[in-house]
């Protein structure tokens, strides 16, 4: 077990023992999976040769080294997280890819000294797990120069998501689900638009917009109907259950057999197709 201080000390142990492992060993599956969300959020951001730009919670780093080819040579980009088993991963496929403009920080991202002045602040689904996000992008900003941009994905609420909420009510069928505070830090904890407007507003961002985006996902990156049904017990609420309540192997077994029927009827010749709802969220620093 690491040791681990500080505002996010939870989050930080759960994403280098828990998530931070899994994320590793799956990562064909979730990139492939999410990808073509955080390319809306990148093409939102408009990004130009030669910026600068701050990848947060940049996990196993794909996101970043998408980044560094859209800013060229002549840019940068450093991705923060505080996972050391993804960012190890991140190092290698940076590594790998010979990607000269790309570096990566073992950091968190609300409290460190952050290295800048960046143009852009990006993030695909990294920005929802701070205990305090007022004072994390309060952080953040200061990492920005005037005029710079911000765009990241994150989730809304888990009801909005089927291929969250379908592995959730299968589990809900045979265990009694923890109910946590919807702004606890979390996937969903930046569902709430308003709230989350409100953040960056006291954090000093301007000309703040949520778009909603709902599409279509390849549920595990188009596997087989098994093994999509074996991806979703490992993610989400639905994971979260499961682990907490320490369920038994026939519990798992019979929570399975609900899931597989329960989503059976979205496989089709590209594996598992099932809603997915984001915000993608743009702002800008005067
Ligand atoms: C859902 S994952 C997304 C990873 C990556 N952006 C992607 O799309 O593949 C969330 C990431 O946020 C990171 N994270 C959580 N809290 C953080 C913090 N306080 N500072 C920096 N990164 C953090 C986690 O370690 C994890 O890599």
């Amino acid at each position: 077990m690491i040791k681990v201080s500080g505002p996010n000390a939870d989050q930080i142990q759960y994403w280098n023992e828990v998530a931070g492992p899994k994320w590793v060993a799956l990562h064909d599956v979730i990139s492939a999976q999410i990808r073509p969300l955080g390319a809306l959020a990148m093409d939102r951001a408009g990004l130009a040769a030669g910026e600068r730009v701050l990848d947060v919670g940049c996990g196993i780093g794909d996101t970043t080294l998408e980044l560094g080819r859209r800013v060229g040579p002549g840019g940068a980009v450093v991705g923060v997280d505080v996972s050391a088993p993804m960012l190890d991963r991140a190092r290698a496929a940076a590594l790998s890819a010979g990607a000269a403009n790309v570096a990566f920080e073992n950091a968190d991202a609300q409290t460190a000294a952050l290295p800048g002045p960046f143009d852009v602040l990006y993030s695909r689904f990294g920005v929802m797990f701070f205990a305090d996000p007022a004072a994390a992008f309060a952080n953040l900003r200061k990492a920005l120069r005037p005029g710079a941009r911000l765009a990241f994905v994150c989730w809304r609420s888990l009801q909005e998501n089927p291929w969250l909420f379908v592995p959730t009510l299968a589990v809900a069928r045979h265990l009694p689900l923890p109910q946590p505070d919807p702004h606890a830090p979390g996937p969903f904890a930046f569902a709430d638009a308003a709230r989350v407007g409100a953040i960056l507003s006291r954090a000093g961002f301007v000309r703040v917009h949520h778009e909603p985006i709902d599409r279509e996902l390849s549920v595990a990156g188009g596997k087989s109907l098994d093994e999509t049904v074996d991806f979703l017990l490992q993610m989400g609420p639905a994971s979260a259950a499961l682990r907490q309540t320490n369920a038994a192997p026939e519990l798992v077994d019979r929570v399975r057999a609900d899931l597989r029927e329960a989503i059976a009827p979205h496989a089709g010749p590209e594996g598992v197709r099932m809603g997915g709802a984001v915000w993608v969220v743009t702002a800008a620093v005067d």
